[in-house]
């Protein structure tokens, strides 16, 4: 789409972010910018002691940000609201059978008190890792808030992931903590999370597990695991919540990690730090989503993901807003839930996927949106390029053309949002996420590689136990910037338009994986000898999964499809799966995925080709494309 569409004037909105206050903030940062993180700090979070340097760096690209500053992010989004929010709604759950839990501040202040003087009592300390392995649920917001309000390290691994992959990421961090839920509801299905821990439990060696009952039926006396502590849940509330544990956290203390996808077989431990992350999860929320006393704000991931980490539970929360959270999938109980939940609990801000939209509009098709969505004030996405199709039915159809959209390009590294427009500043232009926030200052290189220039606060500190990987990975360049690993345009007024990644990470469904852990877990399938992952874009999931598989066997589909669902989980499921002799590679050996690429999308291989080493494979290749159609 070209031009501006539509025209929504940014000063006809009342913004917390307006034009004039966008101008002076840019101004400072210019001037001073550190001075201007200093200021921002010193006003936006209570510091139990002051910082004395806002940003140092020891050894490049390993800098620390408000030294000196003792901190704790769940002082900052609980006893900082008690004062004036202590009665205002915190969390709204609605759960798989539509029923409402409400927690105020104040309440919600107790139960973390309460669980973290639970996990000290067990035993657990400052600057050890926990693991979760939850439903989205109240009770996984008050681990995370109670785990960071004792200095210990929260690591979330989204509940769909297998047995394998969650016991990889509890042992790179060397964890003997788990939590987790006896099950979880989805579309009806009950999903064993129990089971799945005590399988991963085989391939790692945590020594403790605290389970919630979410069923209501789980007798945890009956179970046992040689070696393995079982610890109830609910046993938190009967803590005290008048004596509080809270420890003072250095700035730059870990607040968690979270496990991402890069371009080797192995995930990256991104590592978060306290003071840094706050300050952005509480400045991004306010100005982007432009939070306001009364809104109900619907963030709609999952706490496994960073959208979960920052906009469903620290940023929101840092704001003393009222987040509202569903338990289940968005055609559960019908395909019309979502909209009716905007409608009975009047969401006035909501956030969700581009994946996610464009399900909708093929819903839309057979289950009309009747609900009154007036509620409504703002959209936002995030996750993929919002394509323009899309973004105009969202537009139109969910915001009755009323509501700007806010597309906002960040990523599990960056710890908050980089790039979006702002309702009160800038116009939108569908298709370009927007510009830089102010602080962030964003440029490409002439192969279009975007960079973030100067550090930023929120910006993860290492990758756990592996500091190279993180030089090599984001600073190792020319610029001296950070590299985040996306190609983009930016255009004459500073607009992005992000283009894709450019390293092996791909994204299906919002969910980013890498082509190196699915071809690691495939040639496990039996007499699978190599294995090529390409993705080709995807009218719903945005890109889909297409594996070339070489066998010198009879290896079945299922086969390679059961392994990826074991060591990965089901989201990672392929779209296509093609049994073949040989795959095209250079004399260098080195596989060719363009040309894979273009055979997946039915094309003959086009471009060069005269680096192949053996042009029959192609010929091959094609044959096995063809009968499978
Ligand atoms: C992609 C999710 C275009 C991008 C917060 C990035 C986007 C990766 C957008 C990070 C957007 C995220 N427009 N692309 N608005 N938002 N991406 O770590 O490729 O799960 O590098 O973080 O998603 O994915 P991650």
């Amino acid at each position: 789409m070209t031009g501006i569409y539509p025209k929504i004037n940014p000063q006809s909105i009342n913004a917390n972010l307006g034009l004039k206050q966008h101008f002076d903030l840019t101004k400072s940062f210019e001037n001073d910018h550190f001075g201007t993180w200093s200021k921002l700090a010193r006003e936006e979070l209570f510091w139990h002691k002051d910082f004395e340097t806002c940003f140092s760096q020891k050894e490049y690209p390993f800098f620390s940000w408000f030294e000196g500053g003792k901190t704790n992010i769940s002082y900052n989004c609980l006893d900082k609201n008690l004062e004036k929010n202590s009665q205002k709604t915190a969390i709204q759950f609605i759960n798989s059978n539509q029923e409402e839990t409400n927690l105020s501040y104040r309440e919600l202040h107790q139960r973390v008190i309460q669980f973290s003087n639970y996990l000290k009592k067990l035993g657990i300390k400052k600057r050890d890792f926990i693991c979760l392995y939850m439903p989205l649920s109240c009770e996984a917001v008050i681990a995370m808030l109670a785990i960071v309000r004792i200095g210990a390290i929260h690591n979330i691994v989204f509940a769909g992931f297998s047995a394998t992959a969650l016991a990889e990421r509890i042992r790179d961090t060397k964890s003997d903590w788990v939590i987790t839920a006896d099950l979880a509801y989805r579309k009806g299905k009950e999903l064993s999370l129990l089971e799945t821990c005590l399988e991963a439990r085989d391939e790692s060696d945590f020594k403790n597990i605290i389970v919630y009952n979410r069923s209501g039926n789980c007798e945890i006396s009956s179970l046992e695991k040689s070696g393995l502590k079982f610890y109830k849940f609910e046993n938190y509330l009967s803590e005290d919540f008048t004596k509080d544990s809270i420890e003072w956290l250095d700035a730059e203390d870990p607040s968690f990690v979270l496990y991402t996808s890069g371009s080797t077989g192995k995930p990256k431990g991104l590592v978060h730090s306290t003071g840094g992350y706050s300050l952005w999860a509480k400045l991004s929320t306010r100005w982007v989503f432009d939070l306001k006393e009364n809104d109900k704000y619907w963030c709609t991931a999952d706490i496994g993901w960073i959208t979960g980490h920052t906009y469903l539970v620290y940023g929101p929360l840092l704001n003393g807003a009222t987040c509202f959270f569903y338990e289940d999938a968005p055609d559960f109980p019908n395909k019309n839930i979502f909209w009716q939940l905007i409608e009975k609990y009047k969401i006035t801000i909501f956030y969700t996927a581009p994946t996610a939209i464009r399900t909708f509009m093929q819903w839309q098709k057979d289950h009309p949106i009747t609900q009154d969505l007036s509620s409504l004030r703002l959209l936002g996405s995030v996750g993929e390029p919002i394509n323009p199709k899309a973004w105009k039915w969202f537009y139109e159809v969910i915001g009755n053309s009323r509501c700007p959209i806010v597309d906002t390009w960040w990523q599990t590294e960056t710890g908050g949002i980089m790039i979006t427009s702002l309702i009160g500043v800038d116009d939108m232009k569908p298709g370009k996420a927007g510009r830089a926030l102010p602080g962030i200052e964003v440029f490409t290189d002439t192969d279009n590689k975007l960079y973030i220039k100067k550090p930023f606060p929120s910006l993860a500190r290492t990758i756990n136990g592996n500091p190279a990987r993180y030089l090599n990975a984001y600073w190792n360049n020319e610029h001296k910037a950070y590299l985040a690993g996306d190609s983009a345009l930016i255009d004459e007024d500073g607009y992005v338009e992000l283009q894709g990644r450019i390293d092996d990470v791909i994204n299906v469904s919002g969910h980013r994986l890498g082509t190196a852990e699915i071809e690691s877990s495939i040639i496990k399938a039996p007499h699978v000898s190599e294995a090529a992952v390409v993705s080709i874009p995807h009218e719903i999931k945005g890109e889909t999964i297409i594996v070339f598989a070489v066998t010198n066997g009879a290896t079945t589909k299922d086969e390679i499809n059961e392994q990826i669902k074991d060591d990965i989980g089901s989201f990672a499921k392929p779209e296509e799966i093609f049994l073949c002799k040989a795959l095209p590679k250079t004399r260098s050996g080195k596989i060719m995925r363009r040309l894979l690429k273009d055979i997946g999308l039915r094309k003959f291989p086009e471009g060069d080709i005269s680096t192949l080493e053996d042009s029959k494979v192609i010929e091959a290749l094609i044959e096995v494309v063809k009968q499978q159609l």
